[in-house]
């Protein structure tokens, strides 16, 4: 029986509808291999949401997305919408805004060296062989949600009482907020290669000594998983120094945002980054990169970090390991053939193999 599952697309801005034309493109290859039927629903979000509605996360567009199996979003903002003014509605705001709508509290991305790519990433061949990593970072919680204020210190401190501007941010974590991320680590890891780095700064913090402690609670579920406790600095070192020792690597909202860009950057290609936000209901699938407003609307935008991210829908959302395996068996050997967009060529590259948008897609659903 073919199963149908829904799907909210959200195109965004810039190169946004170019690049997510492509997942669906493979969506659509897929289903009549896999016996399953996808069932699309456009929506707005982001600078083009606010053209339209005057609001960068319209309802409807939260509708649609509640009502979906899995959200696929491409990317928003763009110079247009730039503005200091805290009374006009910025694209980022409906990003944030359905991340924390549809309670996605989980923030997968993987890192994965492409062989025929190892030469884009800024470090040693030796040294990137064999990295396939994914950080899964708490993405609801932590410093970017605490209590924050600033204000004029009249008070003033220390041995001149100075006076001048003050501000601070909290970070908090609830027990509930750390067992359900590092347990999604743990299951995560079941289906890798079994070991979990659990990153923390428990020399100094209060909310990583209590990170600790229920990460040990939770991998005593978990005999099957190896678990490593890394403090965060030391983790930002080992990343660069041995990258090939991680498996899964979980970390509060503000380390994993650091070190997902940080460990993003190994493959040296930002065309190629996939991630997942993952939480109890509807997950949303999109690019790790932006909306490349520098290149929108020429055709040359790198689809493949958008058919990677379609690939984390189909292992994610439906369960549909083997059309997953078949997505990156296909952007992998279309790699090895030597085709390339612009970004991810080299001086080395064929001018026959430098692909746009489009080409780039045709080949992946040729594959
Ligand atoms: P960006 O990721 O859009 O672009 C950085 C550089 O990488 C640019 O030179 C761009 O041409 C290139 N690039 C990015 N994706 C590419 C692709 N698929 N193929 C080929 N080249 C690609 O980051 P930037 O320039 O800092 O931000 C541009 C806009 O995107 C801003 O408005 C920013 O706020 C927004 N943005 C949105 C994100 C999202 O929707 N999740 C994430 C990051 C930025
Ligand atoms: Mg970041």
């Amino acid at each position: 029986m073919t199963t149908t599952y829904k799907i909210c697309l959200l195109p965004g801005d810039g190169i946004g509808p170019e690049i997510i034309a492509e997942g669906r493109k493979v969506l659509d290859a897929l289903g009549a291999k896999f016996d399953a039927s996808f069932e699309y629903t456009e929506a707005l979000l982001g600078g083009i949401a606010i053209d339209e509605t005057g609001e960068a996360l319209p309802e409807d567009t939260l509708r649609v997305a509640k009502a979906s199996d899995a959200v696929l979003l491409a990317a928003v903002g763009g110079p247009k919408w730039d503005t200091t003014d805290p009374n006009k509605p910025r694209p980022e705001q409906g990003l944030l805004g359905i991340r924390k709508a549809l309670g996605l509290y989980a923030n997968l991305r993987p890192v994965r060296i492409f062989g025929a790519l190892a030469d884009a990433s800024s470090l040693k061949p030796e040294v990137i062989d064999g990295v396939d990593l994914v950080i899964v970072r708490e993405l609801t919680g932590g410093l970017y949600f605490g209590l924050r204020e600033r204000f004029y210190d009249e008070e003033g401190c220390g041995a001149d009482g100075a006076t001048g501007q003050r501000a601070y941010d909290t970070l908090e974590y609830r027990e509930y907020e750390i067992e359900r991320i590092v347990r999604h680590a743990f299951e995560t890891a079941r289906k890798r290669k079994g070991r979990v780095h659990s990153i923390d700064k428990a020399n100094v913090l209060e909310t990583s000594r209590l990170w600790r402690e229920v990460a040990h609670r939770i991998a005593g579920e978990y005999p099957d998983v190896e678990v490593v406790d890394m403090l965060v600095d030391n983790a930002a070192m080992q990343l660069i120094n041995n990258p090939a020792q991680f498996d899964v690597v979980v970390t509060e909202n503000m380390f994993g945002d650091i070190l997902s860009d940080e460990a993003s950057m190994l493959t040296g290609s930002l065309g190629m980054l996939a991630s997942a936000s993952l939480g109890d209901g509807t997950a949303l699938y999109e690019p790790s990169h932006g909306s490349a407003p520098d290149i929108a609307g020429q055709g040359i935008a790198n689809p493949l970090a958008q058919i990677l991210s379609v690939e984390m829908m189909l292992r994610y959302s439906f369960d549909m390991q083997d059309a997953a395996d078949a997505v990156a068996a296909a952007v992998e050997s279309v790699l090895d053939e030597g085709w390339r967009t612009g970004d991810i060529a080299n001086n080395t590259t064929p001018k026959d193999r430098i692909v746009g948008t489009a080409a780039m897609g045709d080949l992946v659903v040729s594959k």
